[in-house]
């Protein structure tokens, strides 16, 4: 089945690498025959959260990239989170991003792709996600992807420097995710019909 997936990458920093591990990502979800929304938070430049998107009244003039990213989350049938750990949780830009939106995701799963300059590949972020997607009602998936020494692991353009490694560890994230997308979707197409 051919699920659209969207990709949410979280940094708006100068420089920032998990660009890189974003961009890998994109490309292995096209490569599995899917479409995929890349979304990265630069390039939307939505406001520090003033409504959430179902807040705006009939009439009300919608910013049009909160209209955008609506229609995109919406029409995705699953979501990865490629996020990097500061401070220990998830870049700010990433929950502001989330935040504007809560019934796009509803159903759908998401899976963790996380990311560190140092050896613990932002699992301690991961951790703090978990509890934030299941409350936005994409719970995630079981499998995390994580990636330490995200600078060293990919190029600028998202070639991995040990292609064989990353395809095996993204394929088992992308099978899981998959598994749960399609099962999701068919859940969701019988309910409409009801
Ligand atoms: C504000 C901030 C907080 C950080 N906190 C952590 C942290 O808690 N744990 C960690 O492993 N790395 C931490 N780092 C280092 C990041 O893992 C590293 O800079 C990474 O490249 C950030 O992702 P980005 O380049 O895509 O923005 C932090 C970096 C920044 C800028």
């Amino acid at each position: 089945m051919s699920l659209t997936i969207s990709i949410l990458y979280g940094s708006t920093r100068d420089g920032r690498m998990g660009i890189r591990f974003a961009r890998y990502l994109e490309q292995a979800v096209k490569a599995r025959g899917h479409k995929a929304n890349f979304i990265d938070p630069l390039e939307f430049d939505l406001p520090l959260l003033r409504k959430r998107y179902s807040d705006y009244q009939p009439g009300e003039k919608i910013p049009s990239n909160v209209s955008k990213l609506h229609n995109i989350l919406l029409d995705s049938d699953a979501f990865i989170m490629v996020s990097a750990e500061y401070n220990h949780t998830m870049p700010p830009a990433l929950t502001n991003l989330l935040d504007h939106f809560y019934v796009e995701y509803a159903k759908k799963p998401s899976g963790i792709a996380c990311y560190s300059g140092g050896q613990f590949g932002g699992v301690r972020a991961a951790m703090t996600m978990r509890a934030i997607l299941g409350e936005l009602g994409s719970p995630s998936i079981q499998r995390l992807l994580p990636c330490p020494g995200v600078q060293d692991a990919f190029d600028e353009n998202g070639t991995p420097k040990d292609a064989a490694a990353w395809k095996k560890r993204s394929d088992d994230f992308l099978d899981q995710l998959e598994w749960y997308a399609e099962a999701l979707k068919a859940a969701r197409g019988k309910e409409k019909k009801k």
